[in-house]
């Protein structure tokens, strides 16, 4: 069994970091003539004049200051401090120093001219250890990003659970526990009623398949547990924050849009044989099934629950209504598919994953199918209510070479952008109901296990100056988000 986030753990890690010797970056530079290559065509015309052209981060990927500010200690502080966890050493204490830099970010969004930055809470920030007592200044700080996002015409999407779970509550149980729940509930509440008000959009988890399957299960994220049966009472904790919170901030933001954050997995059968079909099914069941069923009040689904067998309790019938309260959107993060096939010696499910030569990867060993997007919004679309959808990250890794006269030419992310775009018009061409796109990532930032040898940035860190350069991928959206506003205005 072969989620897609595993593939690049067993890839070639030895990547260089292309930092250091570069002198030739400006911070934020749009300098160099030479022209982009020719944008393929896009159709533009397709996407609504209401449709939100974002980038996206997260908390622990960028902000770096760890220790400042009252910041309490996360379970990705705890992880990548662990000898063997990430990649080379790799840990968040300073990252992109966003935490100081954030001005100079808000610029390149400007820049980029983005009508949503999507980016993520902290949560040892706001609740340091987890329950009790609230940090002024943490809360401070988001006060002052959004606020400087709205001035400068920005929507505001704010993610409250993007992976660092304070470390307090992991020693309590972590999310298993049910009473994690209840904490994030308390979280939800504290900072809906600073910045409710303000923010757009709210999404209460990221992709909470990887909080629990990656954290609990396959041990390979924070706090890196390894028991099913952990797994999957974290999933259900998860699920239940997720409810408790949008009821919560429903009423302290009664004007934003409340969803939660999703990664849908596109699976395609190897073949046609029943071997792979079933195990295309069952590999459903697990990585989606499991959670969009209970958050659309269907409740887990039953071919699951049997295989899980007493390795999970079916919660009550009121855990499941509150998991079901109504959501304005589903965010779809999408980077590509997974080929599965039937495979007898994987113990848990069954499963395998099939790399075809002819499959083009990133360097996340993760496989690039633009249509993969279109297919994967309109199945969504038909088996759930989804009401809304956006694709709250789409992108990729490349190893790319340094800046030079503050450009960075990134060929591969360029067309990979674009012709993930494409592929959105065309959901939309065909009735998917998708409001917004966001770029995965703003930034070079700390890519978890992978640590900083992976680079997902339409902007280039140079994590040892800390200058960013705007890449060709980034300029090509840029030209992008322009060519779409000036259709629709
Ligand atoms: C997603 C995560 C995001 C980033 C991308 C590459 O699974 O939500 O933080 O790491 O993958």
């Amino acid at each position: 069994m072969l989620p897609h986030r595993l593939a690049g753990r067993l890839t070639d890690v030895a990547s260089t970091l292309q930092h250091g010797a570069d002198m030739g970056a400006v911070p934020v530079s749009t300098q160099g003539s030479a022209p982009l290559p020719q944008a393929a065509p896009a159709r533009l015309k397709v996407f609504p004049p209401t449709f939100v052209w974002g980038a996206a981060t997260a908390a622990y990927q960028i902000e770096g200051a760890v220790d400042e500010d009252g910041r309490g200690t996360s379970i990705w502080d705890t992880f990548s401090h662990t000898p063997g966890k990430v990649l080379d050493g790799d840990n968040g204490d300073v990252a992109c120093d966003h935490y100081h830099r954030w001005r100079d970010d808000l610029a390149i969004l400007r820049d980029l001219g983005v009508g949503a930055y999507r980016f993520s809470i902290a949560w040892p920030r706001i609740v340091p250890t987890g329950t009790g007592a609230i940090n002024a200044a943490g809360l401070d700080w988001y006060e002052r990003l959004v606020d400087a996002l709205l001035e400068h015409g920005i929507q505001p999407w704010a993610t409250l659970y993007h992976w660092d779970l304070p470390q307090p509550l992991e020693d309590a149980g972590g999310w298993p526990a049910p009473t994690t729940a209840d904490a994030f509930a308390y979280y939800a509440e504290v900072v809906g009623k600073r910045i409710g008000d303000r923010v757009q959009a709210w999404s209460t988890l990221n992709e909470p398949w990887c909080s629990a399957f990656l954290g609990y299960y396959h041990g390979v994220h924070a706090p890196g547990r390894q028991d099913l049966r952990l797994a999957l009472a974290a999933s259900h904790t998860l699920l239940l924050a997720h409810g408790r919170a949008i009821e919560v901030l429903r009423s302290t933001s009664p004007g934003a849009r409340l969803g939660i954050v999703l990664n849908p997995a596109q699976l395609e059968a190897a073949s046609e044989d029943e071997a792979d079909v079933a195990a295309v099914r069952r590999l459903d069941g697990f990585l989606n099934r499991w959670f969009l069923d209970p958050v659309y009040g269907r409740g887990y689904p039953a071919d699951m629950l049997e295989i899980y067998g007493d390795r999970f309790t079916q919660p009550p019938d009121q855990e499941l209504r509150a998991i079901a309260t109504p959501i304005d959107f589903l965010g779809v993060n999408y980077y590509g598919p997974n080929i599965v096939r039937g495979d007898p010696t994987d113990e848990f499910l069954g499963t395998g994953s099939v790399r075809r030569a002819e499959d083009p990867v990133t360097q996340m060993d993760w496989i690039v199918r633009p249509e993969g997007l279109t297919e994967l919004l309109l199945r969504l679309q038909r088996d759930y209510p989804v009401g809304s959808m956006a694709v709250t990250e789409n992108g990729a890794a490349y190893k790319d070479p340094p800046a030079v006269d503050g450009r960075v030419h990134d060929p591969e992310r360029m067309h990979y952008v674009e012709g993930h775009v494409a592929a959105v018009g065309r959901a939309i061409a065909a009735g998917a109901p998708v409001m917004g796109y966001f770029v995965w990532s703003l930034l070079d930032n700390f890519e978890w296990a992978e640590g900083y040898s992976k680079r997902f940035g339409v902007v280039a860190v140079d994590y040892a100056t800390q200058r960013r350069t705007l890449k060709d991928s980034g300029r090509r959206y840029r030209e992008l988000i322009a060519a779409a506003s000036q259709l629709s205005s």
